[in-house]
């Protein structure tokens, strides 16, 4: 384990704690050599999981609740829904002629709906029981203005203690599934290496919890919360040993529950993960890799990584439903211009189509994607392509929005030969207004996520599109959508927040959307509401809210919110019994 320099020095002034869950195993010495630059000194000293926490975290807060509690009871007071809100007819945008209330609508029998969250944001409990820390406890504390409201995730939503009482709620209010994700440096505490056995028991007891409320669980392997270990090791995305450190944590997970757990999504929205590269400088291992390229280097070794995990999982248990999630808004052109229907393309191939292209279709990147990932990145083995093509069972799209798309000013060929054009490579540019230059796509979220609105008129046209070009074999599922209420973080009584208008007519209209591809014949199978509650919001920390159900992070108290009932009532109403 390769350290850098300027860290054991501070490590020789703290007494060396070993850890008795997890230590890292120490490697020889390196040969001696001559070197003519300080920083090509390094250390391979060996520390254990506090020592990272000390070097690299510092303290961090916890909270009274700090054992497994079992279930507060939940008031039957808290399960009457909220008195009617008044709502138009669907759809109500520009793009399809008004309609009724169509009786045929139907979702069928077997359709899954449920509510999403993810370890780093509600969890809390981040130093218990061997957990190590991860790239997001360093971003969060020490990285100035990463997170724009200096939260942390220490205590989060308590969820690691309280996760009896979520789930509990979630079965009261009559949802199917729990979607969550594992913290991969809490089962490994430095990512490879020693395995945590109290990581393991804890998931255990989340799983057997859900089984036992009669809750599908579903799981997601990782949800951006790299272990600190693999990040300064080598490098985390940017190295081809996450592979195979990827390959030996799903292998602990899916041979541990693959009897428990039917679905599992491998990776989590890689489009903003690999994006997260480059990583703000002198907090983790530095890379001679080119700031542009970090992005697509990431995405070589994720689709590696998935598509390994894939066959890891199958090999298993060949029944289990396996998916890659991905991520993204419906791309519509600004205009008719064939420009612009060629920019949309781009758009496509370099967020949704960089995965979904090689795992749905050929094992490979999208042609527009080629000319320049072949100047730095290997091309993929035949070997390689056949690994990856056919290696998610399910559509799994984070779809919650829609934007307009169109050539850049100067156009697309004088882009695409200009490295220095601010939209290179991608080439394509994209707005949330009308062509009119006046009018929103919609209604817009809270403005610490400029990029949402409510869009769900395109609803319909991008499950056409995602099944028509990807085709997937499982069908497609809306594994996350949400709108984040406007300024509801400005509301500071109880009564007002948690009626949630704006939140609660997304979910209606973009349901009433869903209904209708699936009359059209559109393979949708399940949907997940993000988010089980409102917790951190990675860089916004808790400043957006896009829960179902609001928690007073001051006492942990969970509330209800009108959109939850909105939510359930859609399927009370419209699923074949
Ligand atoms: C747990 O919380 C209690 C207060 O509720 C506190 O007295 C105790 O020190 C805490 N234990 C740990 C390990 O943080
Ligand atoms: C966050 O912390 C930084 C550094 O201490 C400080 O400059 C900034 O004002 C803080 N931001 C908020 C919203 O508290
Ligand atoms: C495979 O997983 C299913 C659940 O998806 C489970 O019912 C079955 O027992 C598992 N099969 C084996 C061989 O473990
Ligand atoms: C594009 O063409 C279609 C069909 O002719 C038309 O309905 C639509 O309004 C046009 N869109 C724009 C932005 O001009
Ligand atoms: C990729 O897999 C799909 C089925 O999953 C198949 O239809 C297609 O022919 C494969 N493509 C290549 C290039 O092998
Ligand atoms: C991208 O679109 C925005 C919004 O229409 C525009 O202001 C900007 O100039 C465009 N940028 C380029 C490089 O084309
Ligand atoms: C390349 O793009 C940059 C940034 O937009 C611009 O300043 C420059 O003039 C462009 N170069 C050419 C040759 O078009
Ligand atoms: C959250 O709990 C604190 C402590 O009981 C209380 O003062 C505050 O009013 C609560 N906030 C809301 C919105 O209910
Ligand atoms: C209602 O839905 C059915 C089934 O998709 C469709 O055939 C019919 O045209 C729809 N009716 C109206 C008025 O939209």
């Amino acid at each position: 384990m390769l350290l850098l320099f300027l860290f054991s020095l501070l490590l020789a002034q703290s007494e060396l704690v070993t850890c008795q869950i997890a230590t890292v195993p120490s490697t020889t010495i390196n040969s001696p050599t001559q070197t003519s630059s300080s920083a090509s000194f390094v250390t391979n000293i060996e520390l254990s999981v506090d020592d990272l926490w000390d070097l690299y975290v510092g303290p961090i807060s916890t909270f009274s609740i700090n054992t497994t509690v079992e279930p507060t009871p939940i008031p039957s007071s808290s399960l009457i829904p909220p008195p009617s809100l008044f709502y138009p007819n669907f759809p109500t945008g520009q793009q399809v002629p008004l309609r009724t209330k169509n009786e045929s609508w139907k979702f069928p029998k077997d359709f899954w709906y449920g509510v999403a969250g993810a370890a780093y944001q509600i969890e809390g409990a981040v130093k218990a029981e061997g957990r190590g820390p991860s790239i997001w406890d360093v971003l969060t504390h020490r990285v100035t203005n990463y997170v724009s409201t200096n939260d942390t995730g220490d205590v989060a939503d308590n969820n690691y203690y309280q996760y009896k009482e979520d789930i509990a709620r979630i079965a009261a209010l009559g949802l199917k599934t729990y979607s969550f994700s594992l913290s991969w440096s809490r089962i490994l505490p430095f990512g490879s290496g020693a395995i945590n056995e109290l990581a393991l028991k804890h998931y255990d007891d989340v799983i057997d919890t859900c089984l036992a409320f009669n809750i599908i669980p579903m799981v997601t392997l990782y949800h951006w919360d790299l272990p600190l270990s693999l990040q300064n090791t080598y490098g985390g995305w940017l190295n081809e040993q996450i592979i195979s450190d990827f390959s030996t944590y799903t292998r602990i997970a899916f041979s541990r529950w693959h009897k428990k757990v039917h679905y599992w999504f491998t990776v989590n929205e890689p489009i903003v993960f690999c994006n997260f590269y480059p990583l703000p400088e002198s907090y983790f291992k530095k890379t001679s890799i080119p700031e542009q390229q970090q992005p697509y280097v990431c995405g070589h070794n994720v689709l590696l990584a998935h598509s390994g995990a894939y066959h890891i999982g199958k090999s298993l248990n060949s029944t289990l439903s396996i998916s890659f999630k991905n991520n993204g808004g419906y791309k519509i052109p600004l205009t008719n211009s064939t420009v612009d229907a060629e920019a949309v393309q781009r758009a496509w191939d370099f967020n949704e189509g960089w995965f979904a292209d090689p795992i749905f279709l050929t094992g490979d990147y999208p042609s527009s994607l080629k000319p320049y990932v072949e100047k730095f990145l290997p091309p993929f083995t035949e070997e390689q392509k056949a690994q990856i093509n056919g290696t998610s069972d399910i559509f799994a799209h984070d779809a919650y929005t829609a934007s307009f798309y169109m050539a850049p000013d100067s156009g697309i060929e004088a882009c695409l030969r200009n490295q220095t054009h601010e939209l290179w490579p991608g080439c394509f540019n994209s707005t949330n207004v009308y062509a009119n230059g006046y009018w929103n796509i919609g209604p817009a979220g809270d403005p610490g996520s400029p990029w949402l609105n409510q869009a769900t008129d395109w609803v319909p046209a991008f499950l056409h599109y995602m099944q028509e070009t990807w085709n997937p074999r499982e069908g497609v599922a809306i594994t996350e959508f949400g709108m984040s209420e406007p300024f509801e973080e400005l509301k500071t009584n109880l009564a007002s927040i948690l009626i949630d208008p704006i939140r609660s007519n997304y979910y209606k209209a973009y349901l009433e959307g869903i209904l209708i591809a699936i009359s059209e014949g559109v393979s949708v199978v399940g949907t997940l509401a993000w988010s089980i509650y409102d917790n951190l919001e990675w860089s916004q920390g808790f400043s957006v809210k896009f829960g179902i159900q609001y928690v007073n992070l001051t006492t942990q108290e969970r509330y209800f919110k009108a959109s939850a009932f909105e939510y359930v009532n859609m399927f009370k109403t419209y699923q074949e019994k």
